[in-house]
């Protein structure tokens, strides 16, 4: 099934050079960007993109984290793209994560762990309205 979904370079990839590499990883998975943006998310935005989190531990360091510095954003189109996505990004703990993962590769913790992408259909259509309007998808 043709999926999007929505995919974060976090701010401690971006800082380290990563970019290219988080996202030519991606395009080699078959995952197409269709809409990218690079922004640096204020601490509400922050807040409103991780609601859902709101009142766990480590809610406030994550806020702060993903406010942190600029992000890249996008909107990635594929077969299965919200599973696969997932799959490349690995495990939300890098200890945990499997051998080549992005995850695995790049994150230094929890926290600090490289990559964000949507965790299901639904999620993945709320996160990805809440970056970009259907003018700004390139089909
Ligand atoms: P992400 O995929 O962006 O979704 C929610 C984020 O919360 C997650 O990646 C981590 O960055 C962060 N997170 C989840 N669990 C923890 C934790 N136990 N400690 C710190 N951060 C966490």
């Amino acid at each position: 099934m043709l999926e999007r979904t929505l995919s974060i370079v976090k701010p401690d990839a971006v800082k380290k050079g990563l970019i290219g590499a988080i996202l030519g990883r991606f395009e080699k998975e078959g995952l197409r960007p269709v809409a990218m943006r690079m922004l640096r998310l204020s601490r509400s935005q922050a807040e409103g993109f991780y609601a859902v989190h709101r009142g766990k531990p480590f809610f406030e360091g994550l806020v702060e984290f993903m406010s942190s510095g600029p992000v890249v954003v996008s909107v990635l189109e594929g077969e299965n793209a919200i599973q696969r996505h997932r799959e490349v990004l690995g495990a939300t703990d890098p200890a945990k994560a499997a051998p080549n993962t992005i995850r695995k590769l790049y994150a230094e913790s929890v926290q600090h762990n490289a990559a964000h992408g949507s965790d299901g259909p639904d999620t993945a259509r709320t996160e990805i309205a809440y970056f970009f309007s259907s003018l700004d998808i390139a089909g």
